[in-house]
């Protein structure tokens, strides 16, 4: 057992509702408990679609401001950059001795990304889960708070800890538990309720970022895909993905029970449900827009927190690779 907490969100694009509710709500209560690691795993970034060099630095500064806004306090929690603590990257390539193909092969998340041509897909996509095994196992951690899309990766995290231990007869890698928010851990797209909302989704409607303008959210909640069934009937929400993601963001938002919000909503039309909808995202979002853009004024200070949470990071890391070289044979 550790007391450690380690999660990460990649910087390929700009942070949204999903990755707010379903990730960072949860990092912010969980570090007044916890020894906390909250990564910018910029490696995981460039593994898909790869960004030029000047989008990725800005996105990675406007993740770091992401993080302090929402309400990640440096003082408390080690904020980096995943490239900067090089023992991720040596650990990966460790474990991935350790782990047959035949895992990798069944991570659904490797397959929706590679698409139709597999060949073509990089070798990092495809070893994207040991990277991420490398992460946590790499602190020790024991708390891993994601959205429900990173369960299998967690999963495979787990086997990776207990085939090393297993082998070498020892208890060295925790392993780690997942912690997923129930009704948070799977935001839909607002265009499409089979799909999660993703950054990658090409309709800019299908998501609410943390970056929006008011007037934005207003029209994006406008557009949000609804059905013609009048009403907020709870027990039919099973059948109505779209109005059931709608309402589950209001819910979480507002901390009221589904059937409650399904019960003071079914008072009024769609309309009005939407426009308290909007009200409610940009009375969260609005004050976090507004700090991340007074954040990205001053770079140096972003700069300054991850130079020193990579300070921070590193000497666990360093301590901790020594320890697993030793465990293989390494002679140092
Ligand atoms: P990423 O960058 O895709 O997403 C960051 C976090 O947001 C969660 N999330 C969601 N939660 C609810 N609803 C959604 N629609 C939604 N979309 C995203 C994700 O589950 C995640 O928690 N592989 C990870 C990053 C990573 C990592 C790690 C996480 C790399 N190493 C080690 C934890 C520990 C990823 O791609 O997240």
């Amino acid at each position: 057992m550790s007391n450690i907490v380690f999660s990460g969100i990649q910087p390929s694009g700009t942070i949204h509702l999903g990755n707010y509710l379903g990730a960072i709500k949860q990092w912010v209560d969980l570090q007044d408990k916890y020894k906390s690691l909250f990564c910018i795993v910029d490696l995981h970034a460039i593994t898909a679609n790869k960004l030029l060099a000047s989008e990725l630095k800005s996105n990675i500064f406007k993740t770091v401001a992401a993080y302090i806004a929402c309400g990640i306090d440096p003082e408390k929690s080690i904020i980096f950059s995943q490239s900067t603590v090089s023992g991720h990257a040596e650990l990966s390539g460790l474990l991935g001795c350790y782990t047959p193909v035949g895992w990798l092969n069944r991570m659904t998340q490797f397959k929706d990304k590679a698409g139709s041509d597999k060949q073509k897909a990089s070798l990092g996509l495809y070893s994207y889960p040991v990277l991420m095994a490398a992460d946590i196992l790499l602190y020790r951690a024991q708390y891993v708070p994601v959205g429900d899309d990173q369960k299998q990766h967690l999963e495979l995290a787990r086997d990776i800890a207990l085939a090393f231990n297993n082998y070498y007869k020892l208890d060295y890698f925790v392993v780690p538990e997942i912690l997923v928010l129930d009704h948070a851990s799977r935001i839909m797209s607002l265009r499409d309720g089979t799909s999660k909302m993703s950054k990658s989704d090409p309709s800019e409607y299908s998501r609410i970022n943390l970056d929006d303008t008011d007037d934005l959210i207003v029209k994006k909640i406008g557009k949000a895909k609804t059905d013609s069934i009048l009403g907020f009937d709870f027990t039919t929400l099973k059948c109505r993905l779209e109005i059931s993601n709608l309402i589950n963001i209001y819910s979480v938002l507002s901390s009221l029970d589904v059937d409650k919000v399904c019960e003071e909503m079914s008072k009024h039309n769609m309309k009005h449900f939407k426009k308290e909808l909007a009200d409610l995202i940009i009375s969260v979002i609005s004050p976090i827009r507004e700090k991340v853009i007074d954040l990205l004024r001053d770079r140096f200070y972003l700069h300054e927190i991850l130079e020193k949470g990579a300070k921070k990071a590193a000497e666990v890391a360093s301590h901790n690779m020594k320890e697993i070289k030793d465990i293989v044979g390494f002679v140092q």
